[in-house]
């Protein structure tokens, strides 16, 4: 019935289409069937996946969010390997520029190799969780992280406070984001040294790509535009937002629902141990004194702590992990929590041949393995290809002028 009624809508569009090319005599317009007949319903959930770039507001529990010199300082910070007492492991280290902001391993290498794969920072400002179990709940909670963490930077409070402190470039550029010298306190001192590193990764925001130029053609009508877009791509699309139901957790203007999921990946690392993916990442979310409910938390109204006081542990939260953002996607390889599939072709496998066995939770009802034809696992990559952006949106860096 639905099928019919598409068939004759299609029809319909056909002949206005006939008549408007008669009408204004346009002989020259564009074939029609570069673009494919999407249905009503299939152009809404196209739709949801923009505009790009998304609105955003800054971080209500990070007052240096926004501030032009918090960008500066962070950067700076982003790029000091002092922040490691090796003095070898710098933030770039593991979030390249040049690789998307990841580092291209499967598994991160700082002091020593970690079971996780480093995400890509583009678009972490629109994240409601951070980490792949999301252990933080703020952007400059995570940012604390590895600076602590023994197998990434190996770094301490007392002496990430102490670098600060004693270098009176940093100490400058602190008073002047906060407004007063460094604190006496450490752990507020490198509450805001994350919040200064929160501040630069906002500004880290992912071109438009030719998918975004397809939805907003679609949005205007404009089908000259919109048939500029390959083919390939289309039919890959109408997989994502339909029979593959991929877009029910790659969802919205950054591709994710940013909530957790089984999808199957197995959980096993090396020495025979099992990452908890969720369910470990709330027990160290509510262990950690900077999170949303403690009083480095810059929202005097409570209200940006409201998900963290909700969150509950429960049983199936064990195995799940982050629903990844897919702008860049395909510069970011290799993918999953654990940098286990190497290629985009190989994660379409992956969910076309997915054992439901293997996946409990919620993805029971949410993932079927797809049997996707040679030529639809094809269409799938070259969708998700087409999320790559095709020119830098990234502010040019200002010269480093000293702050003093
Ligand atoms: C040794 C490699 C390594 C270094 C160094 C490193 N990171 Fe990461 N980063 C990772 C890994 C791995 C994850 C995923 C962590 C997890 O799931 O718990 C991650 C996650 C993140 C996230 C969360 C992204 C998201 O989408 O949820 C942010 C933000 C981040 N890192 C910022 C930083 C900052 C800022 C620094 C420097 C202070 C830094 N990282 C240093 C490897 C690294
Ligand atoms: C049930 C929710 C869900 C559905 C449905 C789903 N995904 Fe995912 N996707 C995830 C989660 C969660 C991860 C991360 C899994 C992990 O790391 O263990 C992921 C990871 C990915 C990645 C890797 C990204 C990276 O940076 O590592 C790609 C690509 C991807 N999905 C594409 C798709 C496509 C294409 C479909 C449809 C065929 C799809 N997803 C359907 C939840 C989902």
């Amino acid at each position: 019935m639905e099928e019919r009624r598409d068939t004759l809508r299609r029809h319909a569009q056909a002949l206005i289409a006939a008549l408007l090319s008669l009408a204004t005599g346009s002989a020259a317009a564009p074939k029609v069937e570069s673009a494919l007949d999407f249905t009503g319903a299939e152009i809404r959930a196209i739709l949801r996946h923009g505009a790009w770039p998304a609105s955003w507001t800054p971080d209500p529990s990070n007052r240096a969010s926004g501030n032009p010199e918090a960008v500066e300082f962070g950067e700076r910070l982003f790029f000091e390997p002092r922040l490691s007492p090796s003095g070898k492991v710098l933030c770039a280290t593991c979030h390249a520029p040049f690789r998307g902001w990841q580092d291209s391993r499967a598994r991160a290498l700082g002091l020593v190799e970690t079971d996780r794969n480093t995400p890509s920072l583009f678009n972490v400002r629109y994240n409601r969780w951070f980490g792949w179990d999301g252990a933080g709940d703020s952007l400059w909670a995570q940012s604390i992280r590895p600076i602590l963490d023994p197998r990434e930077m190996g770094g301490g409070q007392v002496q990430a406070a102490a670098l600060v402190r004693a270098d009176p470039e940093y100490a400058c550029r602190y008073e002047k984001v906060f407004g007063a010298p460094p604190p006496a306190s450490d752990e507020a001192l490198l509450a805001g040294i994350g919040k200064a590193l929160a501040a630069f990764q906002e500004t880290l925001v992912a071109g438009r790509a030719p998918f975004d130029d397809f939805r907003d053609a679609l949005e205007k009508g404009d089908r000259a535009a919109a048939a500029r877009y390959p083919m390939a791509a289309q039919r890959g699309l109408r997989i994502f937002v339909g029979t593959g139901n991929c877009a029910s957790c790659h969802f919205g203007p950054n591709f994710s629902n940013g909530e957790f999921h089984d999808t199957g990946v197995p959980f096993f690392v090396a020495g025979g141990g099992v990452d908890r993916g969720r369910h470990g990442g709330i027990r160290k979310l509510q262990a950690n004194p900077f999170n949303l409910l403690g009083r480095h938390n810059d929202d005097k109204t409570g209200k940006s702590a409201t998900k963290t006081r909700h969150v509950s542990l429960e049983h199936r939260n064990f195995g799940e992990f982050k629903v990844p953002s897919l702008r860049n996607v395909a510069r970011t390889a290799p993918y999953m929590h654990n940098g286990s599939l190497a290629t985009l072709a190989d994660v379409v496998r992956h969910y076309s041949e997915l054992s439901p066995h293997r996946v409990h939770s919620d993805g029971e009802i949410l993932l079927k393995p797809l049997r996707l034809s040679a030529g639809e696992s094809a269409d799938l990559v070259a969708f998700l290809e087409s999320l790559t952006e095709t020119a830098s949106a990234l502010p040019p860096r200002r010269p480093a002028l000293p702050c003093l």
